[in-house]
């Protein structure tokens, strides 16, 4: 059936293409945050494991979320590596860090998800797709936050 909630095919496309970036992001950062998780020592071992187990945490459940909806815009959610690699702008990490290098890492991750996912806000809201909106607001605060409790350890 034709989706027919009141935003065009052509911005629905241009929307979920916004989305399939932020996806990408996101979960390049979910994995660069559990590589952290999983290789992080030094002093500061326990917190900073902990830390970036909640982290991971949070940014596995709003990979779903994305996902879910370019889904209900009516695009396909691509989700292989291949496509993650070309979309996301999360550098990879070429070396084995210490704990502030991966806080540094990661307070930079997050913010170079936020001024991506700000545009495609911007876009959508521009269109009047408010769920799209909703959903990058609340990933908006939720990246933030994260990044305050990274950098407030550095
Ligand atoms: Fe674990």
């Amino acid at each position: 059936m034709e989706i027919n909630t009141g935003i065009s095919e052509q911005n629905r496309s241009a929307i979920s293409e916004g989305l399939s970036r932020m996806l990408a992001d996101t979960y390049a950062l979910y994995l660069k945050t559990q590589n952290f998780h999983w290789n992080v020592r030094g002093p500061e071992f326990y917190s900073l494991h902990i830390l970036f187990e909640k982290q991971y945490e949070d940014l596995a459940e709003a990979v779903d979320e994305i996902a879910e909806r370019i889904r209900a815009l009516g695009y396909y959610a691509d989700a292989t590596f291949s496509t993650f690699k070309n979309k996301t702008a999360i550098k990879e990490d070429e070396k084995v860090l210490n704990g502030k290098e991966m806080l540094h890492q990661l307070v930079e991750g997050h913010e170079t998800l936020c001024r991506g996912a700000r545009k495609v806000a911007e876009i959508a809201d521009k269109e009047g797709d408010f769920a799209t909106v909703d959903m990058i607001g609340r990933r908006l605060g939720a990246h933030e936050k994260m990044a305050w409790f990274l950098r407030s350890q550095i």
